[in-house]
């Protein structure tokens, strides 16, 4: 069982902690997969820079469960009291979901501790009241490992005001779904696919959260509150999974120069914000286009071109090596000043609306489709215009797919619904990125 640890956290907010490296003792919450590997990180390689890192302890549900790390038997806890009377000097949240994360990683901030975590379920919920409560004690709070976690860049941002003015975000940010989509290829079904990815573990035993477009969303909550565009909850935002996907829908995108990849999309004008996360048409002349496997990317517009990262967005040696990097930062006089401002800002609420896209329509029937020029005229009756369809043999005329310029998602959905009851026919529909 976990309990809080009142009776040494409450009271008088202790001083930031020492900017001097010496011995970084860690405190641990959670030893799963991203836990063990910072462990082990830290059991092979005591010492980073000027500083010696220690585990004083890890915060588990079961102590009889077989580690994959060798830590001694009093540094395995199952009270958060015991932990944090061991003082330590950063605390590493990789417990995962809400509570007790919140209200560790809160008594920990409200103590001057500095806190990292890889949480992206925390942060997108809780992160902007845990910015201010680390601003407010002065302890650093650093989530570098919650979005694209083997490849540094918030810090980056947060230290980078020009550079972080975005006003259009572009991303693979769910490795699981971008590996599922890039296999169907092959395999043709997603179950396939994720007997694959579960074979190379490279998802979940549960892997809902990253078909569904949940992880998705959760990552680039976090990018609209570290970019200050504001605070929404992930359920707030156009979510759509890759559960939908069929491979001959791949086949048709493939068809019109481009592939089907999971993405996020956001958008900032002078006074609002739009935003999407699913599966979407991306043409193949863009960079997202060759982002294949596991690898994530994320493009980001801001007022003198696009900024482009790409790495391993997961994975417990990726993520250890960044939150390590996270916990020297955040133990150093540097992290100590730059993510310690006492002014943070309150980040209000958004409710970003749905972008305006192109789209990417496939249609099948069950013998032929009407002709092209037909359905172009009823599209065209909704004010709905064709970029370009794809060409068909003679011989098939059970389906066709096409791309349309940008149209909000209602006007389109009205055209379709009446195209497919006149034509007696189903139509798969994306949106498209542009070129
Ligand atoms: N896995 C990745 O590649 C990756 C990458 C980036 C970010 N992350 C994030 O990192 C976090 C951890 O992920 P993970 O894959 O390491 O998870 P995990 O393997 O499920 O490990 C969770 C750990 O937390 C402990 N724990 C959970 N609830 C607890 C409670 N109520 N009290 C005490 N201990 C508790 C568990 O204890 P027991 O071991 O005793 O069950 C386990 O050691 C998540 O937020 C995840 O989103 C993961």
């Amino acid at each position: 069982m976990v309990t809080a640890a009142a009776d040494t956290l409450e009271g008088a907010v202790r001083p930031a902690p020492a900017l001097s490296t010496g011995t970084i003792d860690i405190a641990l919450l959670g030893l799963g997969r991203v836990g063990s590997a910072v462990a082990r990180a830290v059991l092979d390689t005591p010492s980073s820079g000027s500083a010696r890192l220690r585990i004083t302890g890890a915060l588990i549900r079961y102590p009889e469960r077989r580690r994959d790390v060798r830590l001694p038997a009093s540094c395995l806890l199952t009270d958060a009291a015991e932990i944090f009377a061991r003082r330590p000097r950063v605390v590493v949240e990789v417990l995962g979901g809400i509570e007790p994360a919140r209200t560790l990683v809160r008594q920990a901030l409200e103590s001057g501790i500095p806190v990292v975590t890889a949480n992206k379920s925390l942060v997108a919920a809780h992160g902007d009241e845990l910015r201010r409560i680390a601003a407010r004690s002065g302890a650093p709070f650093l989530c570098e490992a919650t979005v694209i976690a083997g490849v540094p860049f918030l810090g980056t941002l947060s230290r980078r005001p020009r550079a972080a003015a975005v006003t259009c975000i572009r991303g693979i940010v769910n490795g699981t779904s971008n590996y599922l989509l890039t296999q169907m290829t092959a395999t043709r079904t997603l179950a396939a696919a994720l007997a694959e990815a579960a074979r190379l573990g490279l998802s979940e035993p549960d892997p809902r959260n990253d078909v569904l477009g949940v992880d998705a969303a959760e990552k680039l909550s976090v990018l609209l509150q570290h970019l200050g565009w504001g605070r929404v909850a992930p359920h707030a935002l156009d979510v759509r999974g890759i559960d939908g996907v069929q491979a001959s829908d791949i086949d048709a995108a493939r068809d019109l120069g481009g592939v089907i990849k999971p993405v996020i999309l956001a958008e900032r004008s002078v006074d609002a914000v739009t935003a999407f996360v699913g599966p979407a048409f991306v043409p193949l002349t863009d960079r997202l286009a060759s982002v294949d496997g596991s690898e994530n990317a994320l493009a980001l517009r801001n007022g003198y071109g696009e900024l482009f990262y790409s790495g391993p967005g997961a994975g417990p040696q990726a993520t250890a090596a960044t939150v390590l990097d996270d916990v020297f930062e955040a133990a150093t006089a540097d992290g100590g000043r730059l993510e310690s401002r006492s002014d943070a800002p309150r980040l209000s609420a958004i409710e970003p609306g749905a972008p305006v896209t192109a789209w990417f329509v496939r249609l099948t029937a069950a013998e032929k489709l009407p002709p092209a020029a037909d359905i172009a005229d009823l599209l065209g009756s909704f004010g709905i215009w064709l970029q370009r369809s794809s060409s068909l043999p003679a011989t098939r005329q059970d389906a066709c797919g096409f791309l349309t310029l940008p149209v909000e998602r209602a006007r389109l959905d009205s055209a379709i619904g009446a195209l497919t009851a006149a034509a007696r026919c189903h139509a798969s529909v994306y949106r498209a990125l542009e070129g």
